[in-house]
C-alpha cells in the first residue's frame, strides 16, 4: 500500500505543558489530530475546574488560525480532591480525572498516597460519567522499576476494577504483556492507551551501546517480549486499545543531563510512527480503529468527520527544534527515518 486515508484521529494522552511552549506543542498535535486528552501535571497541577478552564483557554489561544483542534481537559487527583471538585469539573466540561501514584513520574509529587482513600471520588466519577485515567505504576523504592506496572495491577488495579463496575478506566501508556492480558481479560469498562515508543522500542534501545536519554520515558521501556505483546494486541484490532502518544516535551538540556527527565516529545512524528508500526505488522487495516475510532467510542464521544492521508514516503525527523524560548528540544526519533509521511 502506498497511501492510507483515515478518519481524523485523536490523541488520548499527551502533555502540552504551559506558557510560550504551547505555540509549539499545540501546533504539532493539531497538524493531524482533532482532539487530545491533555494531561494535568503542570506545576502546580490542574486540580480544580477553574484551573482546568483557565488552562484550556491558554491552549485554545495557541491553536493555529483556521485549525479546529479541541483540547479535552483532565483533572489531577490528589488526596485533597473532593466530591464537589468532581461535580464542578464535570459541570465545567472536564471529562476525565488522572490518578498518578505519588512520585511515579514528572510533576507527580502532589499526587495520591493511599489509593483506597479516593474510592468515594471514584464513586462520584462513575455517577457523573467521568473517566478515570491511571498511571499504573507503584512507587515503592524496593520495587524494581521494570516490575512496577505489574505490581500496580496486582496491588491496586485489580481491586479498583472489581469494585467500580460502572467507572470507565483507561490504563494509560501500557508497557507489559501483563497489562495487555489484564485489559483483555477485564470487563468492557476497562481500556488502555499505547505510545509509539513502546511499540517501536524495547529497553535495548535505551541502554545498549550507551544510554539514550531521548528514549527514556515512564513507564520505562521494557524487554522485547513485552514490546511484542503490545504489537500483537494492536495488530489484533481489539477495540480496548487506542492511540495515546504520551508526547511529553522536555528541553534538550533537561534530557541530556546527569538526572535526565522522562518523556519523549513525539508529536511531530507520532502518527507517522504508528503507521510505520502497523505497516510492519501487516495490519494497516487496523490503524484507523486504533487511531480514530476505539478511543472516541470508549470515551462516549462522536468520531471525527474529516480525514487525514499518509503517503509511503521516507523522511527524516529533525535533529532539533527550537522552542519559543530559544532553547532546543530533541524530538522523538530525531535523525531517524520514518517510512510514512502526512500528506499536506
Ligand atoms: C511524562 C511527563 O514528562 O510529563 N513523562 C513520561 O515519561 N511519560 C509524565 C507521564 O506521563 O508519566
Ligand atoms: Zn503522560
Amino acid at each position: 500500500m502506498q497511501q492510507i486515508t483515515l478518519r481524523t484521529p485523536d490523541d488520548w494522552h499527551l502533555h502540552f505543558r504551559d506558557g510560550d511552549i504551547l505555540s509549539e506543542t499545540v501546533a504539532a498535535t493539531a497538524r493531524c489530530f482533532k482532539r487530545a486528552i491533555v494531561m494535568p501535571n503542570l506545576v502546580p497541577p490542574v486540580t480544580n475546574a477553574a484551573m482546568a478552564m483557565a488552562y484550556k483557554s491558554r491552549i485554545v489561544e495557541a491553536i493555529p488560525d483556521g485549525n479546529n483542534f479541541e483540547p479535552l481537559m483532565v483533572l489531577y487527583l490528589t488526596n485533597d480532591t473532593s466530591v464537589q471538585d468532581i461535580q464542578d469539573a464535570k459541570a465545567a466540561g472536564v471529562i476525565a480525572a488522572k490518578l498518578y501514584p505519588a512520585g511515579a513520574t514528572t510533576n507527580s509529587d502532589a499526587a495520591v498516597d493511599g489509593i483506597e482513600a479516593l474510592y468515594p471520588i471514584f464513586e462520584e466519577m462513575a455517577k457523573q460519567g467521568m473517566l478515570l485515567l491511571i498511571h499504573g505504576e507503584v512507587t515503592e523504592a524496593e520495587i524494581d522499576i521494570f516490575d512496577r506496572e505489574k505490581a500496580f495491577i496486582d496491588r491496586f488495579l485489580r481491586k479498583i476494577v472489581a469494585e467500580f463496575v460502572d467507572l470507565k478506566i483507561v490504563f494509560e501508556h501500557i508497557t507489559t504483556s501483563d497489562a495487555v492480558d489484564f485489559v483483555v481479560e477485564s470487563p468492557e469498562n476497562v481500556a488502555a492507551t499505547i505510545t509509539p515508543q513502546h511499540l517501536l522500542l524495547n529497553r535495548n534501545d535505551l541502554l545498549v551501546g550507551g544510554v539514550k536519554p531521548h528514549n527514556y520515558c515512564l513507564p520505562v521501556l521494557k524487554r522485547n517480549t513485552h514490546q511484542q505483546a503490545l504489537r500483537e494486541v494492536v495488530a489484533s484490532g481489539s477495540s480496548k486499545f487506542f492511540l495515546g502518544t504520551d508526547s511529553a516535551p522536555h528541553e534538550k538540556e533537561r534530557k541530556e543531563n546527569a538526572c535526565g527527565c522522562a518523556g519523549c516529545y513525539s508529536a511531530w512524528s507520532a502518527l507517522e510512527l504508528y503507521t510505520h508500526v502497523f505497516d510492519e505488522l501487516g495490519a494497516l487495516d487496523k490503524l484507523e480503529g486504533f487511531a480514530s475510532i476505539h478511543g472516541a467510542n470508549f470515551y462516549g464521544l462522536a468520531v471525527n468527520e474529516g480525514t487525514v492521508t499518509l503517503k509511503k514516503e521516507t523522511w527524516t525527523v529533525p535533529e532539533e527544534i527550537i522552542l519559543p524560548n530559544g532553547k532546543p528540544i530533541v524530538p522523538f526519533y530525531a535523525g531517524q527515518q520514518v517510512s510514512w509521511k502526512l500528506a499536506e
